[in-house]
Formats: C-alpha cells, structure tokens, sequence
C-alpha cells in the first residue's frame, strides 16, 4: 500500500556531504521525494521530534547533536514506505547493521548515524506534522 513517511539527514549527513547518496539510495528503492527542504533545528523541535527517550541517559547528548548543524528534512512516498524507508537505511544499533544500508556503509556509531526515519505509522504521522 502506498503511504507517506517522514526522513531526515542528520547533521553528520549533512557535513559528510552525504545529501546526494541518500536521495539516491532512498529513489532507487521506488520511494518519491514529495517534499524537502533543509533547517538548523531549534531545540524545541528536537526535543519533540525525540520525545519518546525524554529521560533516557542519552537524550540531552541526542538533542546536542541533532542540533549541531543544519538537517534535511524529507517527505517520502511509496510502497511500504515506513517499512522500506527503514530498511533502507538499516538499524539503529552498529552491531545489527547490514553492509548496503546507508548506516552500515557510512557510520560505526549509535548516534551519530547519518539519517533517521520514522519507525511507524504511527510516528511518520507525527513527525510528519511537526516538520511540515
Ligand atoms: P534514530 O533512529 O534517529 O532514533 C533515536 C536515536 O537515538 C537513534 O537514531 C540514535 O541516534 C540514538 N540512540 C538510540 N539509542 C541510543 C543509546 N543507547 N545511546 C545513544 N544514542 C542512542
């Protein structure tokens, strides 16, 4: 079923100059790019965007980070979009990511890992409403 899903290109993304690969990836896999545009969060916005690990031992060093540099924020279409835009850029932890996904082609690290994507419908809603 077609459905929309909601992207972004961390900073590291950004300054590792990764914008173009992760597109491309993303297009290759039949999702359509319906909307994009890049933006230096504000804390407030990455404090909500990562609300449910409000409380986690990790979270003011994640929030730090996603506001450290400029991000693109991207509305995608396709497929299976939530569940094939996860796939394609591969898990959240270094140990379990495969090599050909975005994260484990590009970062060895938990939170620095080059793009985040919804991990829901439920959360692609959200997220979607929050950035555009
Ligand atoms: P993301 O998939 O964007 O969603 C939540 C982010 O929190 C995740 O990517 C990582 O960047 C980060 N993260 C998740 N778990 C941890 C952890 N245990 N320690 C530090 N960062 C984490």
């Amino acid at each position: 079923m077609i459905e929309e899903t909601f992207v972004m290109i961390k900073p590291d993304g950004v300054r590792r100059k990764l914008i173009g690969e992760i597109i491309k990836r993303l297009e290759q896999k039949l999702m359509t790019i319906v909307d994009i545009k890049m933006e230096h969060l504000e804390q407030d916005k990455a404090e909500k965007l990562y609300e449910m690990h409000k409380g986690k031992d990790f979270f003011d060093m994640l929030v730090d980070y996603t506001i450290s540099g400029p991000v693109v924020l991207v509305k995608i279409q396709g497929e299976e979009a939530v569940m094939n835009c996860r796939i394609v850029i591969g898990e959240t932890y270094p140990e379990k990511r495969k090599a050909g996904s975005i994260r484990g082609d590009f970062s060895p690290y938990l939170t620095e890992n080059i793009v985040h994507a919804a991990s829901s419908k439920q959360d692609a809603k959200r997220e979607l409403e929050l950035f555009f």
